[in-house]
C-alpha cells in the first residue's frame, strides 16, 4: 500500500477507509485503553492525530512509539471528535519503523534558536523549521515562475571562476596545490601555472559578468545559484555561502531595471502570500507580529525611490547618533539603510545613483562624472535586499574604468568584447535569496533560513 501524505489526508472531503500514513511522532498521550499519536510527515505544518486502541493487535508492543520515532499507521480516516482538527485516523495496525529514545532533543518544549542551530540535521523536524524550508522551496519555485512567465531564460553561470566580479577581493580560492609545499616560480611567488586550472581560480561571488554575455545574446536572462563570499562579517544578514538571483536585461536602463526589481519582489511576495498560507500563519503568530502587515504593504503600495544624494541629505538632517558617520561619498551602513526604510519612508525604498568611487568597475558612469547608475532596494527589518546597476556599455569608458580599478584588459578581454561587438545598454541586479526569505518569514537571522549555514568560523 502506498502512503497518503498528511497534507492530502487533512484536505479530504470524505471519510476514507484503509489508508496508510507514515511519519514521525510529535507527541503521544496515553489513557488506559488507548493512546493518541500526533503524526507529522513534513508535507504540511499540521499533524494528523491517530487514535490507537486495544483493538490494535500489537497494542502492548507499542511502548516504543514515542516522540521522535517513525511509524506506519494503517486505519480509517474519520471525522474527528476533538477540537481544532477535522480528521483523525482510527488506527487498525501500527508499526514502529525506527525508535527514538529520550535523548531525542526535540521533545515538546521551546528550544532556543541557538540550540537548534547546533542540531541543524534535526531542526527541520521542528514546526518552525519545517515551515521555513517549505517556504524556501516555494520561494525558489516562485522566482523561476516569475522569470519564466516574463520571457527570461535561465542560465547556469560557472561556480569556479577566474574573475572577481565585485572587485572586493573577498573570494575563496580553489586550488589543488599542496598547501604545505606549494610550487614556487623563480621570483618566489606561488606558481599557479602548475595549479589545476593553470591559473588562480575562485568560487564565484556573482554570475553577473557571465550573465551579461547571455543577456547580450538571448535578451533577458537570469541566473539562480550559489555564490560565495569570504568577507569576515559576522552579522545576522551575511552568510559565506548564499544563493543569488541575477537577472540581466538587454536594451534596459536603470529606470527600467528598478521597475523590474520592484515588480519582481512584489510578485514573489504575493505568490508566497497566496500559496503558503498555513506556514505564513505560523510566522505571523509566533515569529513577527508586524509581518503580515509588512508583506501586504509591499504587495499593495509603490516603493519609494530616492537618489543617494537625497538619502544622504535626509540622514544628515536627522538628529541621531550614528555608529558610522554619514558623509557624501561613503557607503550607506546597515543602520542608515534601516533608518531610511523603517523610520523615514516606512516602506521599501530604492536608492539610486551612488558615488562611483565606492562601486565596482562595471557600473555605468552618469553624466555628472561623480556617480554611477547603481541602485539598491532596501526593505524594513533587513536593509539591502537587491543590488543592481546599468552596466557601462561604452567601450572606451569601460576600458578607462578598468584601468582605474587595476583590472587586466587581457583577462577581461572577453568582457570588453561584449562592448566591442554590437554593444547595447543593459542592466541587471542581484537579489539575495536568503535575505528575501528572511523578509518573507520574519526570521531575524540568516543562519535560520539556510539548511546548513556556512558563516565565518563555522561550516
Ligand atoms: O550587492 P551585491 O554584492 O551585488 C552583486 O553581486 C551584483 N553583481 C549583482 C548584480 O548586479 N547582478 O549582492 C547582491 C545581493 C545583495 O543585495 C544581498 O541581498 C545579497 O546579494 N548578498 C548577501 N546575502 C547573504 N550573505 C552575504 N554575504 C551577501 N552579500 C550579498
Ligand atoms: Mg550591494
Amino acid at each position: 500500500m502506498k502512503r497518503t501524505e498528511i497534507v492530502t489526508l487533512l484536505a479530504s472531503e470524505n471519510e476514507r477507509e484503509n489508508i496508510l500514513a507514515q511519519g514521525w511522532v510529535r507527541t503521544r498521550r496515553d489513557s488506559k485503553d488507548f493512546f493518541f499519536l500526533e503524526l507529522n510527515d513534513g508535507s504540511c505544518l499540521k499533524n494528523v492525530q491517530a487514535v490507537v486502541t486495544r483493538d490494535v493487535s500489537n497494542f502492548e508492543e507499542l511502548k516504543g512509539v514515542t516522540t521522535g520515532a517513525s511509524v506506519s499507521v494503517v486505519g480509517n480516516l474519520i471525522a474527528s471528535q476533538g477540537k481544532g482538527q477535522s480528521w483523525e485516523i482510527q488506527a487498525m495496525e501500527v508499526t514502529l519503523i525506527g525508535a527514538a529514545d529520550d535523548s531525542f532533543p526535540l521533545q515538546k518544549k521551546r528550544h532556543s534558536m541557538e540550540f537548534l542551530r547546533e542540531i541543524s540535521h534535526l531542526r527541520p523536524r521542528a514546526n518552525l523549521f519545517g515551515a521555513i524550508f517549505r517556504v524556501r522551496s516555494r520561494l525558489s519555485f516562485s522566482i523561476h515562475r516569475f522569470f519564466q512567465e516574463h520571457g527570461f531564460f535561465y542560465v547556469n553561470t560557472p561556480i569556479i571562476t577566474s574573475s572577481d566580479c565585485e572587485g572586493a577581493g573577498d573570494m575563496f580560492k580553489v586550488t589543488t596545490l599542496d598547501m604545505h609545499e606549494p610550487p614556487r616560480s623563480e621570483d618566489g611567488f606561488l606558481d599557479f601555472s602548475r595549479d589545476f586550472f593553470a591559473q588562480p581560480t575562485y568560487l564565484t561571488v556573482s554570475g553577473q559578468l557571465e550573465g551579461e554575455a547571455f543577456a547580450t545574446s538571448l535578451g533577458k536572462i537570469y541566473t539562480f545559484g550559489p555564490t560565495f563570499r569570504a568577507e569576515d562579517s559576522n552579522t545576522s544578514r551575511h552568510a559565506s555561502e548564499f544563493w543569488m538571483v541575477e537577472p540581466e536585461i538587454a536594451f534596459c536602463d536603470l529606470q527600467e531595471d528598478m521597475d523590474w526589481a520592484e515588480d519582481f519582489v512584489k510578485w514573489v511576495v504575493k505568490d508566497i502570500l497566496d500559496t503558503c498560507k498555513e506556514d505564513l500563519a505560523l510566522f505571523f503568530n509566533f515569529v513577527d507580529k508586524g509581518l503580515e502587515e509588512r508583506l501586504s504593504f509591499v504587495v499593495e503600495r509603490p516603493f519609494n525611490r530616492v537618489s543617494y544624494t537625497e538619502a544622504v541629505d535626509i540622514l544628515l538632517a536627522v538628529d541621531k547618533k550614528w555608529e558610522y558617520p554619514v558623509e557624501w561619498g561613503t557607503n550607506l551602513q546597515s543602520e542608515h539603510e534601516r533608518y531610511l526604510t523603517e523610520e523615514h519612508f516606512k516602506s521599501p525604498v530604492t536608492v539610486y545613483d551612488y558615488p562611483k568611487d565606492i562601486k565596482p568597475f562595471y557600473m555605468r558612469i552618469n553624466d555628472d562624472g561623480k556617480t554611477v547608475a547603481a541602485m539598491d532596494v532596501l526593505v524594513p527589518g533587513i536593509g539591502e535586499i537587491v543590488g543592481g546597476s546599468q552596466r557601462e556599455e561604452r567601450l572606451e569608458v569601460l576600458l578607462e574604468n578598468m584601468k582605474k580599478h587595476g583590472i587586466s584588459e587581457v583577462d577581461y578581454g572577453w568582457y570588453a568584447d561584449l562592448r566591442r561587438y554590437g554593444s547595447v545598454p543593459h542592466s541587471g541586479f542581484g537579489l539575495g535569496f536568503e535575505r528575501l526569505l528572511m523578509f518573507v518569514t520574519g526570521v531575524a537571522n540568516i543562519r535560520d533560513v539556510i539548511p546548513f549555514a556556512r558563516t565565518p568560523g563555522s561550516a
